[in-house]
């Protein structure tokens, strides 16, 4: 079964927006594990804006289930992950400041780069993934810098769902089965929701893990996020 890993950020944002600890970042993480999440990710930018250094440092810790930081590969984020061992680190080229991540790596421009960020992190036992537009060359450069997986920007596939669903998914499945072929593990994440998450998951069969955040926390405004959480590892079944 593909693993359902919360992303937390928008929980951070919500709680910097008046200062003090409300909502509380680290409780909600316990509680989505609690209530059945197979992982938890945070973005922590360097501008703070929404997940603080020291929330990474809290919060490793506490989650026991798998903990995924994603951000850009600075010094000052390396040595953050590896200090706190993440459980996973996607890497996205995202520049300080960008709203948030669209577009993937270019790992073919960025293979001496990404190569040597990805043998430091795995040398830290610490599993890689590098965010990536579905393109076989943009996957076969991820393979030769070996990371273990791939996260699929999935906001174009959302965006056109409902326009044409079969059309929008076609280089997600495409890409998701070349990297099963030469030995990537396929992640993906950007834009997922209880509209488009079951489609994807039953065409992409070898989907080891979704990061959803924005749609998630706003369901949970709704429906509570035990019930929110619940509906979405149903769309994973
Ligand atoms: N994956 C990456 C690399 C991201 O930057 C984000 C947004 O922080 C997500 C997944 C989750 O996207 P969303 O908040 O739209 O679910």
């Amino acid at each position: 079964m593909t693993r359902l890993s919360v992303n937390i950020n928008k929980i951070a944002t919500l709680r910097n927006s008046r200062g003090g600890n409300i909502p509380n970042v680290a409780e909600v993480a316990i509680d989505c594990q609690k209530f059945g999440a197979q992982g938890i990710t945070v973005h922590p930018r360097s501008d703070e804006r929404h997940i603080k250094r020291q929330d990474v440092y809290e919060l490793k810790p506490l989650v026991h289930t798998e903990l995924n930081i994603e951000g850009y590969p600075s010094e000052d984020f390396l040595k953050m992950v590896i200090e706190v061992k993440a459980h996973q680190v996607t890497l996205v080229p995202d520049l300080p400041g960008q709203l948030t991540s669209d577009h993937g790596w270019d790992t073919i421009k960025n293979e001496a780069f990404l190569k040597e960020v990805i043998s430091r992190l795995q040398e830290n036992n610490i599993r890689t993934s590098i965010f990536v537009d579905p393109e076989n060359k943009i996957i076969d450069g991820a393979a030769r810098i070996s990371t273990n997986r791939v996260e699929l920007y999935t906001e174009p596939y959302a965006k056109n769902y409902h326009i044409d669903r079969e059309k929008a998914i076609a280089p997600f499945m495409s890409a998701a089965k070349h990297a099963r072929e030469i030995g990537v593990g396929v992640n993906a994440g950007h834009d997922l929701n209880l509209d488009n998450l079951n489609f994807m998951c039953k065409n992409i069969p070898n989907l080891l893990e979704v990061s959803i955040g924005h749609a998630l926390i706003a369901d949970a405004l709704y429906y509570g996020l035990e019930k929110t959480i619940q509906k979405y590892l149903d769309c994973l079944k």
